[in-house]
C-alpha cells in the first residue's frame, strides 16, 4: 500500500497527478450524493449520516468558552476563525483544503474513546464524561502544517498528561497510539483503499507527558466542529501539522512504536518526530518560511514553531535530522 509517494496536501497544484484529480472529483460526486441524501432525509444542519435519527446532543456546551492560559502569548494576529474553518486537511473527506462541508457527514455524538493497552484502569470514556473530567483551558497556539501554511488559533482542550495519569501506564510502555474513526460509509475519503486506515499517530510517554502537547475540544471558544477532528483532536504545536491527529477514538499505550499514517504512506518524506525546524528542508520544498493563512504574509519559521523553552529537551540532539523529520 506504499506506493503514493506525494501525498496530495504536500504537493504544489502543477505536481497533482491525474489519479488525484479523479479522485477528488469522484469524492466531490459522492459527497455531493450524500449531501442530497443528508438533506431529503432531514437536513444538512443536523450533522448526521444520511437516515440518522435525531443524534444526542453535546453535553459541555456550557464549558465554552474556558479560561484562556496567559503563558501563551501570540507574535501574530489570530487566524480569523472562517479562513481556519474552510482551509482544512483531513483525507479521510477527500485530498483538498475544501472538505469542509463533507465533513458535516461525521455525527459527533454519541462518541466513545477507548483508552486502552500497557495501563492499569484501562477504560472506554463517553466523551462528554471525559472533557467534563478534565480541566479545561484555552491557548492562543501557532500552528504549521508541513506544506509550509500556518495560522494563529485559540484551542480549548486539556493536557495529554491529566488523561495519562487518570489511566496509569505500566513501567513497559513506551508510546501512545491515537486512532481516528474508521467509517468508510461516512469518511469517503477512507475508500481510497492505499492508505492505511484508520489515521494513526503517536507521541512518546515523554512527549505526551509535556506541557505543550494538548487533546483539543474546542476552537474560538466553541467546541470543535468536524473539519478542525471533534470532538477530540491532538495539538502539539512544535511538530508539524500532520502529527496532530483528529476525530480519536482509540488511545493505545504500547511498548513498541508503531508506523503513523505518513510515515506508511510516504516514509522517505515524513518521519515519527516532525518536530519544526526551518534548517531540515523537507525533500522537495524548503522549510525556512511559512505563508499565513488569510493574509498570505511570509514569516521565517522557528525553531520547534517557538515552543522550544518547554520542548527542546526531550531531543538529546539538535543537528540529528532525524528529529526534524
Ligand atoms: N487527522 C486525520 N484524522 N486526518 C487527516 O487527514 N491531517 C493532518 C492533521 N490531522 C489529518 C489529521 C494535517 S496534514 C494537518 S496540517 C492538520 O490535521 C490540519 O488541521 P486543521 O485542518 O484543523 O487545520
Amino acid at each position: 500500500m506504499n506506493f503514493i509517494r506525494k501525498p496530495e496536501w504536500a504537493m504544489p497544484e502543477r505536481e497533482a497527478t491525474p489519479e488525484a484529480v479523479f479522485f477528488d472529483r469522484r469524492n466531490f460526486l459522492m459527497g455531493a450524493a450524500g449531501a442530497v441524501a443528508v438533506g431529503a432525509l432531514g437536513g444538512i444542519a443536523s450533522a448526521g449520516i444520511a437516515g440518522a435519527a435525531e443524534a444526542p446532543k453535546d453535553k459541555t456546551l456550557d464549558l465554552y468558552p474556558a479560561k484562556r492560559n496567559p503563558d501563551f502569548k501570540l507574535d501574530r494576529p489570530l487566524t480569523e476563525e472562517q479562513v481556519a474553518a474552510t482551509y482544512n486537511n483531513f483525507y479521510e473527506f477527500g485530498g483538498t483544503k475544501g472538505i469542509y462541508w463533507l465533513s458535516k457527514r461525521l455525527q459527533l455524538r454519541p462518541w466513545e474513546v477507548k483508552v486502552s493497552g500497557l495501563v492499569n484502569k484501562p477504560k472506554t470514556y463517553d466523551i462528554d464524561s471525559l472533557i467534563r473530567s478534565m480541566p479545561l483551558q484555552e491557548r492562543l497556539l501557532r500552528f504549521r502544517c508541513v506544506e509550509a501554511w500556518a495560522m494563529a488559533v485559540p484551542w480549548t482542550g486539556f493536557l495529554i498528561r491529566d488523561l495519562i495519569k487518570a489511566v496509569e501506564p505500566k513501567s513497559s510502555a513506551k508510546y501512545i497510539v491515537f486512532k481516528t474513526f474508521y467509517k468508510p460509509k461516512v469518511a469517503l475519503g477512507q475508500l481510497r483503499v492505499w492508505y492505511s486506515w484508520p489515521y494513526t499517530e503517536a507521541l512518546t510517554i515523554e512527549e505526551g507527558m509535556n506541557e505543550m502537547a494538548m487533546l483539543a475540544t474546542g476552537v474560538y471558544g466553541k467546541p470543535l466542529p468536524q473539519q478542525h477532528g471533534a470532538p477530540l483532536r491532538l495539538i502539539l504545536p512544535w511538530k508539524y501539522g500532520f502529527k496532530n491527529g483528529k476525530s480519536i477514538v482509540s488511545i493505545e499505550f504500547t511498548e513498541k512504536r508503531p508506523k503513523t499514517f505518513w510515515e506508511r504512506a510516504a516514509p522517505s518524506e515524513y518521519g515519527f518526530w516532525a518536530n519544526i525546524n526551518p534548517a531540515f528542508d523537507h525533500p522537495r520544498w524548503s522549510q525556512k518560511s511559512e505563508r499565513m493563512l488569510g493574509t498570505n504574509k511570509r514569516r521565517p519559521t522557528q525553531l520547534f514553531n517557538g515552543y522550544g523553552k518547554w520542548v527542546a529537551g526531550m531531543y538529546p540532539d539538535l543537528k540529528d535530522r532525524k528529529y526534524f523529520f
